[in-house]
């Protein structure tokens, strides 16, 4: 009987946070009922402590498959003091959003397809890519090998024309200034109460480095605290862009990017605990470089095709958003962090 009153609180609180703001509140939820069953939530009793703490993590569009977990990772990165503290996150979808107003925001290639100086039949180009190859990125039923050749022939192909276009470096500070990018509610504010604890921000990215320099600059999140690795753009003597650098980082190698990138890692040795943010489940991979014995508590944003995403976020990320536009939660988190370090 005490058992069955358990299961049936757990699916109670399964359920609290099942509902999303969008139409779609019914599968997802019916998608947790029935997870519920499989993999019981954490008693409630414990979740008080953190909830009274973090308010935030009570929005209904915030899903977590072990709030027990969630609670001792935030304990253990409340514990470390700020040394001990660096934040890994990726940029497209996570540090930018992906709606607004019912419209996708472009990538940092979307930057360069927009930008007035080149041909229509380059944007006309880049935008078929980007339907044919992005829809082949989040399908649920595919796997990482299956799109890898996909993605490969993605970055080839946009490349490649890219360096048709006769692009010098002073065009990408102008792009920008073209279309400026749409930076998630409250990023401003996160990375300046980061840079002023001097928490070190790893922006890690599969679009292109160039693009987030200026992006970052223009909004003035290039602080010092802030190192960006990506894909960079190589230069001639009269500033003439001749190629990328030869190592890609594409949304699926991201681990063995932190390898090739393992002096700044070392560097942070000491800096264990970490907050991970990410909108892909290749972004798990970023703080693969991180020195063990580590802390990652990893917050995901599902933005696109949630109800079949949803549990493998849940397996992957130990809090998900769903169709987040904001900060918000990442900030409280990190300020509970801050307050208590
Ligand atoms: O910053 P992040 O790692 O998310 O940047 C990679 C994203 O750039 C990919 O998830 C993909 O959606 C997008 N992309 C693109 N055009 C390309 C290659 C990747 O928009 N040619
Ligand atoms: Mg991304």
């Amino acid at each position: 009987m005490l058992f069955l009153m358990k299961r049936v609180l757990f699916c109670k609180v399964e359920q609290i946070y099942s509902f999303t703001t969008l139409g779609k509140v019914r599968s997802v939820s019916t998608v947790k009922r029935e997870g519920c069953f499989q993999k019981p939530s954490t008693p409630v009793a414990k979740m008080e402590n953190i909830f009274t703490q973090i308010p935030e993590l009570k929005r209904s569009h915030i899903h977590i498959r072990d709030i027990k977990q969630v609670e001792q990772k935030i304990k253990d990165l409340s514990q470390g003091n700020h040394e001990k503290l660096q934040v890994i996150t990726d940029f497209d979808y996570t540090l930018t959003k992906s709606h607004l107003n019912g419209t996708r925001c472009t990538t940092c290639h979307g930057v360069i397809e927009n930008y007035s100086r080149l041909p229509a039949s380059f944007r006309e180009k880049q935008k078929q890519m980007f339907e044919k190859f992005y829809p082949i990125e989040i399908d649920p039923h595919l796997t990482v090998e299956e799109k890898l050749p996909h993605m490969l022939e993605w970055y080839d192909e946009g490349h490649e024309l890219m360096l048709q276009c006769d692009l010098v470096k002073q065009d990408f500070a102008l792009m920008v200034q073209e279309n400026p990018t749409e930076f998630r509610e409250g990023t401003s504010a996160l990375l300046s109460d980061l840079n002023q604890q001097n928490i070190p921000v790893l922006v890690f990215s599969a679009g292109v480095g160039d693009v987030i320099d200026e992006a970052l600059k223009i909004s003035g999140l290039m602080k010092d605290n802030v190192k960006v690795i990506s894909n960079y753009m190589e230069f001639d003597e009269n500033d003439k862009l001749i190629r990328f650098s030869s190592q890609l980082i594409h949304m699926f190698n991201k681990n063995e990017s932190a390898v090739r990138n393992a002096s700044y890692f070392q560097e942070l040795s000491h800096r264990n605990n970490v907050i991970l943010m990410g909108d892909s489940l290749g972004d798990l991979q970023m703080a693969h470089g991180v020195e063990p014995p580590s802390t990652v508590l990893k917050i995901g944003f599902l933005n696109d095709k949630i109800e079949e995403r949803l549990e493998k976020y849940k397996d992957g990320y130990d809090i998900v958003l769903v169709n987040d536009q904001t900060m918000d939660l990442p900030h409280a988190v990190i300020k509970m962090i801050l307050s208590s370090a």
